[in-house]
């Protein structure tokens, strides 16, 4: 009878075991091995492979001076959607693995199909798992860009049909949909499981690399927001993008989270339409209401998204607690890190904010992690408490420190010159980062600060 091998695979994050475990030693999860068959008897060669010319077994590589290998950068496949060949770096690589995970409804297969209609100059392949054809054209029709002759849609699950498609197509550029709805027939266990996924990432992999062609593989998140089964598909990968947003809102951020061939603080905005993501370019202006006349608990905040700056409407609500327990809500800004602030308004200046409510909402479901947005969450909520409206053209720039210095933060001048840009008065920044700023340069009042009272006697 033909044997079969099998091993243990941790669910969570990969691990591979001979025998079974009550707990992962690598990540440390409980009772999350499972048996999984990694090899039928029989041959172990992709059948893709065996048929493919480029691929000789024999044929070894020599090595190279490196000024003697040639590289084309224009060879890089550049998509009409600005936000997506920056965030690869400028363009599509050819024969790259990219990785787009995120939340399942977030919008990965619009953003996929949008772009596999949208570059007619090159063959373009979109493989689904999920959808059927007519699904999948009735949704480009939505996107109404259905007219692509150079966009072929193939519903199928098993690799090597994948593969024997490919050889008959031959695609420029393939999109995989999902790789958690793929399955090789080299494995046993189900598709989805760590062992599945990676023999199919693998058998992409070598594909991808032999043949140039590059290929982008949409993946599922869980809850926790890693990329579903295996954190090995990240080290396989050349890109993994990241998209995000909140369902609820339209924005959606498409964010680099590695790139072998770009950098990885590069982001899109994107917003979500009835008809398909459109590319948002100057994300400051839909970032800040517009209003006629300023309100109390709004400030605006100069920070950075990757390497991009953006003016950002920070807003905060307080009011007296109707009850003992006071509520500290915030979206898209660190609870703890809130917290930490209003004990630093309390402790250092006496404002008593333990018996009242703080709200704190940043504009536009964005989530912020740059420090510099501590300054602007300071002035709402003070603004808020005092009910003193803070003029919206003035901007902020700077972390808070726990004795209420407030502390330099990166790349001031792009800050600075983005504000500028979009016409704001003045610009309030640490007293720490104007060594070798000039502010004659600038058209923009620029404050330098070095605590919070200094801050609050210009405003309050
Ligand atoms: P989808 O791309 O199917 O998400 P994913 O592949 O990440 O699971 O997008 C699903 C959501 O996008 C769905 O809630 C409807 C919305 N949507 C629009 O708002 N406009 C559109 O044109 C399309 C195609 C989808
Ligand atoms: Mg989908």
């Amino acid at each position: 009878m033909a044997k079969t091998k099998s091993a243990y695979f941790c669910q969570s994050c990969g691990f591979e075991s001979a025998k079974w475990l009550g707990q992962c030693p690598s990540c440390k999860q409980w009772n999350s091995l499972v048996e999984e068959v990694v090899e039928k008897s029989g041959s172990k060669v992709p059948e893709w492979r065996s048929t493919s010319v480029t691929s000789s077994p024999k044929r070894a590589n020599k090595a190279a001076v490196i000024h003697e290998i040639v590289y084309q950068d224009e060879s890089r496949i550049l998509t009409p959607d600005q936000e997506f060949n920056r965030v690869l770096g400028g363009g599509i690589v050819p024969g790259s693995l990219v990785l787009i995970g995120g939340e399942p409804g977030i919008g990965k297969s619009t953003l996929m199909l949008q772009l596999a209609l949208s570059i007619p100059q090159v063959k373009t392949l979109y493989i689904s798992g999920e959808e059927s054809e007519q699904q999948i054209k009735m949704r480009a029709e939505r996107l109404s860009q259905s007219s692509n002759a150079n966009c072929y849609i193939l519903t199928e699950t098993s690799t090597q049909n994948i593969f024997k498609q490919i050889e008959v197509v031959q695609p420029n550029v393939i999109v995989i949909d999902s790789i958690q709805t793929l399955h090789s027939s080299q494995i046993e266990s189900a598709p989805g499981s760590v062992s599945q996924v990676r023999e199919c990432t693998a058998e992409l992999l070598r594909f991808a690399k032999e043949t140039s062609t590059p290929v982008l593989i949409v993946g599922h998140i869980t809850k926790d927001g890693s990329i579903a089964g295996p954190k090995v598909l990240e080290h396989m990968v050349d890109t993994v993008l990241q998209f995000e947003g909140d369902r609820h809102h339209v924005y959606r951020i498409l964010r680099a989270v590695k790139n072998r061939f770009g950098s990885a603080s590069e982001l899109g905005i994107y917003e979500m339409q009835g008809s398909g993501l459109r590319e948002v370019s100057n994300p400051s202006e839909i970032m800040i209401s517009q209003r006629d006349a300023p309100v109390s608990g709004v400030s605006i905040a100069a920070m950075l998204e990757g390497a991009r700056p953006m003016m950002i409407e920070v807003q905060a609500l307080v009011s007296n607690s109707a009850f003992g327990n006071p509520q500290r809500t915030s979206t898209g800004f660190d609870t703890k890190r809130l917290s930490m602030l209003l004990a630093v308004l309390e402790k250092r200046f006496g404002f008593r904010l333990s018996a009242q409510d703080v709200f704190l909402n940043i504009a536009g479901g964005l989530r912020v992690e740059d420090p510099a947005i501590d300054l602007a969450v300071i002035v709402a909520i003070i603004s808020s408490q005092q009910d003193i409206a803070v003029k919206t053209s003035i901007t902020f720039a700077g972390e808070v420190g726990l004795s209420g210095e407030i502390r330099a933060v990166n790349r001031i001048e792009q800050r600075i010159a983005e504000a500028e840009k979009l016409g704001f008065e003045g610009i309030f920044i640490s007293k720490f980062n104007t060594k070798g700023l000039d502010p004659k340069k600038y058209n923009i009042a620029i404050r330098p600060v070095a605590t919070l009272e200094d801050v609050f006697r210009a405003l309050f």
